[in-house]
């Protein structure tokens, strides 16, 4: 199914000697720091390991001989058949508590799931500086022994483990991790903003009841893939245009990054069949990757193209173009993986905020009252000293992120021996830590409070310099 944009010759064209910087040759500079670094693992035992309790005596459910524990997610059969992902971690908590392995899924190694926050904390803190986390097989599949013709090589951020992947970081963050990547589009993220305002007004008087039509969320999904289109692309697709066409390639896109993650509960959760046989899900996959992966390749291009001058000063030049300087491939690999996290993760985000928002009306006012001193004009230009004062509004977003947090769990292969929850966990075990609000951080923690997060607010348990390990994930690291 793949068009002309994606084929042998196209990434061949990315290798020519036009190519200023091969990526080779960008990490080969850098290989004496990354071994200067040194990996961080170390063949001690930690502290309290010869007390600790055997790896084999973690609590889970049990399996079976033969069958292992891949009944319980069978259809009819199985317990946790079809249990929503939140679902089933507060299930298997509640019944073995703190710390659990799995074990017993055909194609899987046993996997550790955490829930004690300082297990976590002492997990994370020891993933070393070349994290291995094996979570996205599925995707890594695709990429490097489906499409090798596509990537050649090239893994992107999502897939490759360990110093690799510390290569490949230290590649893109000069680019995208920099202050000034994101002054640059903050004017083109602020008029998209005000056009997905304009619509939830459009909705609301439309609706006559104040409400957002049913298919809000697509909305929110376009608003987000409009943003990075900008940043991805250099080009605004017009999503937000109330009659866009529903049919579109570009709404094609959004339905297939949403469908493509909702897979990857069947193929990264639940027993990993598509290994042995293609299954439904994994054919599915396969689909909205190809298309995924045609669209990319399609608007690079198109980007590129209207951009043609490269040779101008780095600060001049686009996101899109300095990653295509490094190479091509680099560009195709790293913006998939930003359109791919990005566009569920905060289309949701926001649609949690709003719910909360809308339920909590005197929390919905105080946020009102902070826009309106630092944004006194409807045209108010937003900035980035606007954006630091904003301190209410990040109190939201935080909190919404701890009550609906859209990524659930963090995945990691320890890169040395540890002890978790009383017990061994030896180095090469493949651990979950799970994002699930509770009581031990937050008192009240079912309420929405984005004023615990503030330094003179008693609402949090843990020590106020210090907030818990798993909210690290999107204040740190993402
Ligand atoms: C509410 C919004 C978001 C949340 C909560 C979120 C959360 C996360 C989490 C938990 C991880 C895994 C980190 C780890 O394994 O340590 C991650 C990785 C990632 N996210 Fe996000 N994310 C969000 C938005 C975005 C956006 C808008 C983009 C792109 C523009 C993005 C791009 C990525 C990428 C590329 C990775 C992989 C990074 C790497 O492995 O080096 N995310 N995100």
């Amino acid at each position: 199914m793949f068009s002309k944009f994606v084929t042998r010759g196209a990434i061949c064209k990315f290798s020519t000697s036009s190519t200023k910087c091969t990526v080779e040759a960008a990490v080969s500079k850098r290989d004496e720091y990354y071994k200067s670094l040194g990996e961080k693992t170390s063949d001690e035992k930690p502290d309290g390991w010869d007390n600790a309790l055997p790896y084999e005596s973690i609590p889970g459910p049990k399996p079976l001989p033969l069958v292992g524990n891949m009944f319980r997610f069978l259809p009819h059969l199985g317990e946790y058949y079809d249990v929503p992902q939140q679902d089933f971690y507060k299930i298997i908590r509640r019944k073995y508590g703190d710390i659990i392995t799995l074990k017993g899924i055909f194609g899987r190694k046993p996997i550790v799931y955490l829930f004690n926050t300082s297990d976590m904390e002492n997990f994370l803190r020891n993933s070393g500086s070349f994290p291995i986390r094996n979570g996205m097989e599925s995707f890594a599949y695709y990429r490097t022994k489906m499409r090798q013709d596509v990537f050649n090589g090239v893994g992107g951020v999502l897939t490759v483990q360990g110093e690799e992947w510390f290569k490949f970081r230290s590649l893109v963050n000069p680019i995208l991790l920099q202050p000034r990547s994101v002054e640059q589009y903050l004017g083109a993220m602020d008029t998209i903003a005000d056009e997905l305002v304009h619509n939830m007004r459009h909705f609301s008087e439309q609706s006559g009841k104040n409400e957002m039509p049913e298919n809000f969320l697509n909305w929110l999904y376009r608003w987000s893939l409009e943003s990075m289109g900008v940043i991805a692309f250099n080009r605004h697709f017009g999503l937000l245009d109330l009659n866009v066409d529903e049919n579109s390639e570009v709404q094609k896109f959004v339905d297939s990054v949403v469908t493509m993650l909702k897979l990857m509960y069947y193929l990264e959760i639940l027993p990993p069949i598509w290994k042995f046989i293609p299954t439904q899900p994994w054919k599915e996959y396969l689909q909205c990757m190809d298309f995924m992966t045609e669209f990319t390749f399609k608007y690079i291009e198109e980007g590129l193209s209207q951009n043609a001058d490269d040779n101008g000063p780095d600060h001049e030049l686009s996101i899109l173009q300095r990653l295509a300087k490094i190479d091509k491939r680099v560009a195709v690999a790293m913006i998939m993986d930003m359109m791919i996290a990005g566009v569920d993760t905060t289309g949701r985000t926001l649609g949690a905020a709003l719910y909360f928002l809308a339920k909590n009306p005197e929390k919905q006012e105080r946020l009102k009252e902070e826009v309106l001193k630092n944004l006194p004009n409807k045209n108010s230009p937003v900035t980035k000293e606007i954006m630091g004062k904003n301190i209410y509004l990040k109190a939201v977003l935080k909190e919404t992120m701890r009550l609906s947090p859209i990524a659930l769990a963090t995945m990691r292969t320890t890169v040395k021996d540890l002890v978790l929850g009383g017990y061994k966990v030896p180095k090469n075990s493949d651990v979950l830590s799970i994002h699930l609000p509770s009581s031990e951080e937050f008192k009240d923690p079912d309420l929405f409070m984005p004023e615990r997060f503030f330094e003179d607010d008693d609402r949090r348990v843990f020590p106020q310099e210090r907030p818990p390990a798993r909210f690290y994930t999107f204040w740190i690291w993402s």
